[in-house]
């Protein structure tokens, strides 16, 4: 089924458009797939790249080009909550595997697979650039740092029961400052 903006972001998408001269409207391709994305429950779609090109003017090869190159861009569906485990070494040394295999055996899911209720993708990346508060996940927008396998498991849980859960360290720390732990 074709894809359209709804209402209101098609007068973001005029906002985003007015920021670039007309005739180098193509350097808004990044803003408008994050817009369509997350109207698109959180997926690139074909008929979102074909959105995209014909409103900017452009082939659709070259909007796909930009959304492939970009793992921020997801090209196929994903859950609800998308989890992004860092495994880079601060990560790896602070027991993100540990995290990640009591995920794997409890939800019954691998890497790159979303939970049958649709709730949980997982996604294995590089550094999150929040080393100092490894381990870290990211949950869609926020960050989940300072994790134990309990603490993860708890906002799996208050997700799932429809709770927000504390952006940031989960054991209290302010920023990057140290903690007595
Ligand atoms: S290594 Fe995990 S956030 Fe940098």
């Amino acid at each position: 089924m074709a894809f359209t903006f709804n209402a209101e972001n098609q007068n973001k998408v005029k906002e985003i458009l007015a920021k670039y001269p007309p005739e180098r409207k193509k350097s808004a391709v990044m803003p408008l797939l994050d817009l369509a994305q997350r109207q698109n429950n959180n997926w690139i779609s074909k008929e979102v790249i074909a959105k995209i090109a014909e409103i900017l003017e452009m082939p659709e090869i070259k909007v796909y080009e930009v959304a492939s190159f970009y793992t921020m861009y997801n090209l196929k569906p994903v859950g609800k909550y998308l989890l992004q485990f860092c495994k880079t070494t601060p990560c790896m040394l602070r027991g993100i595997d540990k995290i990640i295999k009591t995920c794997e055996e409890k939800f019954g899911i691998s890497m790159d697979q979303t939970t049958v209720d649709g709730l949980f993708t997982f996604r294995e990346v590089e550094c999150l650039g929040a080393c100092v508060n490894a381990p870290v996940v990211q949950i869609n927008d926020d960050f989940a740092e300072d994790l134990t396998e309990e603490s993860f498991l708890k906002i799996l849980e208050d997700l799932k029961n429809g709770k927000s859960f504390q952006v940031g360290s989960q054991v209290g720390r302010k920023c990057s400052a140290p903690v007595n732990n």
